[in-house]
């Protein structure tokens, strides 16, 4: 290597050479709507007001009694937000509603079969409905206050009707993503110990009915295995005229909701007066380890944030409709399909199915058909819309306000279809960054105040103060130098412990950093999100990735999303993933898999152009050991593309099993093409 290479590949000349992109900047239309546009909001949150300052949250809800302290730190770093104050979740997401807005759509359900008729739920046939089922829990189930209970439903209006239900009686619900199998519903019906389990019978995806029931008795079984009894399963009918499971109901275990709820007619179940610091659900996600971690989240805490999150950063107002098409599964659809739009009495669209099926066209029918304003939507659903359907959206006479970006760095490239034929050049866009641990959102523009930057999330929302930490844990102030990302203060939607784990959660998310590892001073427990990320000289910071996904080549950190980046910028491509190869002397070296646009024939000449494109953008020390043009990329049935498996097959390592992807055929294709 050439002393010129060296200089040419430090961490600070890689910052110089990407190109910062330029501003966008919101309407004058969008800053005179918004609901926050006073740019005071960030000397009132500044630390020197911290907590009280997130009172202000706290006021956006109704509650049977205030707090007596603000935060309780005195179990640092488990935190006590709002103590001692007393609320239901459920009251207020749905009866405090009622007396100005019964008649108001809470839910759009939209059915995947498009033959099918779009449900409209208003405030008071959710009320009647949540407090049935909830009659249901208590008297049938035999749930009380602080039971876990766990619900492994796909996307239907019966999934939020369950979890308000659990709610309004302090069950603590623990909600698996529809489309994980039998036995990571057992997993997590063993560590949060669960007695009864909550199903749907069956339900459309991509035009298949499928038997989700099976998965039901699987669990059950596996976690009997695990010494963990399943006494009571409680099974949703989706079609219960048309069509029931063929998988038999078990006698004395299992229960049909549709026919029990009719014991509970008319029932109201008055709603527990919880502490604001009661836990409220379980959500389970990966860490580095194999074994899924509870992120336990409180009451009063987590709806404060997350409803002043729908409020200030998504923009909902009265007359929206709001349509976040994440799954309820998975935090996103938690915080910004149910609490925090239903706290704040908004119109929350569900749509069950995929959103290029039966084709490209389909999301945007949806929003003209309830004419949806505010738009939310992962990069991972972007990219696939881009890739089958880019001209689409113009098609379609709908006119969103407002969209977000949220679960992955998004590819200014990407964002700018988003922007321009999504967006059709209206819409402001809010890049949140936050995890499935923070509750809500850490970093985004504040859509009517702060200027958007393709690529970038932004800085932290109002509250929330980050930071970049080196690896010996010193901070780095220069902007343009990549580190771990913190946050310096704790926040009402932090998560509050994993459950069951004290010690994983402390070790986890602040152990090496901390200056004092006895003291219960916040201010010794900076959070560690476990993501790379470099703030830029406006105080913006651009996520890196997870600290996995940094690529470390010859003593440099990349970030794979920084070459998958660089490669979108080519025409031809249209979706790239970056996996690091074991190299003797480097470390490890980027491999590059492009998904080509339809249409486009895998030639050597784009491969070069893909390549010269990173070294170009990034610089050569990123340049990809050998740029795969594949068929497709494996992906999860949720649509994100499996990095680890391309990444065993350029080490040459065990793909494991690969049967749950939604495309496992291409794997050996790739594999043939890339070993043989
Ligand atoms: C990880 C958290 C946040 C809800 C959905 C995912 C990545 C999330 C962004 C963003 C860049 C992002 C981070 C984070 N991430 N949002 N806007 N830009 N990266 O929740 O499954 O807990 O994943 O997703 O790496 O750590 P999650």
């Amino acid at each position: 290597m050439s002393k010129k290479d060296v200089v040419e590949t430090t961490e600070a000349q890689i910052a110089v050479h990407w190109k910062e992109e330029d501003y966008y900047y919101p309407s004058s239309k969008f800053v005179g709507q918004a609901n926050l546009s006073d740019p005071d909001i960030f000397e009132r949150f500044s630390l020197d007001n911290f907590p009280d300052y997130y009172t202000e949250f706290a006021e956006l809800l109704t509650w049977y009694k205030y707090w007596d302290e603000v935060l309780d730190t005195s179990d640092a770093p488990c935190y006590k937000w709002f103590k001692g104050g007393l609320i239901n979740a459920s009251y207020n997401c749905i009866d405090r509603h009622l007396k100005d807005n019964k008649n108001k759509t809470a839910i759009h359900f939209v059915p995947e079969p498009e033959s099918e008729k779009v449900e409209h739920i208003t405030y008071q046939e959710l009320y009647v409905r949540v407090n049935e089922m909830a009659a249901l829990l208590r008297d049938t189930a035999k749930l009380k206050r602080g039971d876990r209970v766990t619900i492994h439903m796909p996307m239907s209006a019966e999934l939020p009707i369950t979890m308000l239900a659990c709610a309004r009686l302090g069950v603590i619900h623990s909600v698996v993503f529809g489309g994980f199998s039998a036995s990571a519903s057992a997993d997590r019906i063993v560590d949060s110990q669960s007695r009864v389990l909550i199903v749907t019978d069956a339900y459309y995806r991509s035009g298949t009915l499928l038997d989700h029931k099976i998965n039901a008795d699987e669990a059950v079984k596996i976690a009997k295995d695990q010494g963990q009894t399943v006494d009571t399963v409680l099974v949703w009918q989706r079609y219960p005229e048309k069509y029931s499971s063929d998988t038999p109901l078990v006698e004395g275990r299992d229960i049909v909701v549709n026919q029990e709820l009719s014991k509970y007619y008319g029932v109201r179940v008055e709603p527990e007066k919880m502490l604001s610091e009661d836990p409220l659900f379980l959500m389970y996600t990966s860490g580095t380890t194999g074994k899924p971690k509870g992120c336990q989240h409180g009451t009063g805490g987590y709806l404060a944030y997350v409803t002043a999150m729908s409020k200030y950063i998504q923009d909902i107002h009265p007359e929206d409709v709001y349509w976040c098409m994440a799954d309820i599964g998975w935090i996103t659809g938690h915080s910004f399909i149910v609490y925090g739009p239903l706290a704040l009495c908004a119109s929350s669209v569900i749509y069950e199915g995929v959103p290029t099926y039966p084709d490209a066209g389909r999301s945007w029918r949806i929003a003209q058909e309830l004419d949806v304003n505010i738009f939310h939507t992962a990069p991972t659903a972007i990219r696939a819309l881009r890739k089958i359907g880019p001209d689409e959206p113009a098609k379609y006479n709908y006119h969103f306000k407002h969209m977000t970006t949220v679960g992955e760095p998004i590819e200014p490239e990407v964002w700018k279809w988003y922007e321009s034929a999504v967006g059709k050049g209206e819409a402001i866009i809010v890049d949140t960054w936050w995890q499935t641990e923070t509750g809500g959102f850490l970093c985004s523009t504040v859509p009517g105040i702060k200027p958007m930057k393709p690529g970038s999330a932004g800085p932290g929302v109002p509250g929330i103060h980050p930071f970049i930490l080196d690896d010996e844990g010193k901070e780095i102030t220069e902007a343009g130098i990549a580190g771990n990302i913190c946050i310096r203060n704790p926040w009402p939607g932090q998560f509050q412990t994993i459950w069951g784990d004290r010690d994983r959660f402390v070790k986890t998310y602040f152990a090496d950093i901390c200056r004092n590892p006895d003291s219960k001073d916040w201010q010794d427990w900076p959070y560690l999100a476990g993501d790379a990320a470099m703030m830029a000289e406006d105080g913006y910071f651009r996520i890196l990735g997870r600290i996995d996904d940094v690529i470390n080549v010859s003593g440099h950190r990349l970030g794979t999303k920084e070459i998958e980046s660089a490669s979108l910028v080519v025409q031809e491509v249209a979706e790239a993933a970056v996996v690091p190869v074991a190299h003797d002397i480097k470390g490890k070296e980027p491999d590059l898999y492009i998904a080509l646009r339809p249409g486009v024939e895998p030639t050597e000449e784009i491969a070069r152009k893909i390549s010269d494109a990173v070294c170009d953008q990034i610089g050569k020390i990123a340049k990809p050991r050998k740029v795969w043009l594949v068929p497709d990329m494996p992906k999860t049935r949720s649509g994100k593309i499996m990095r680890r498996v391309l990444g065993a097959i350029s080490n040459k390592t065990d793909v494991g099993n690969v049967m749950t992807l939604a495309n496992p055929e291409v794997v050996e294709e790739i594999r043939v093409m890339v070993q043989d």
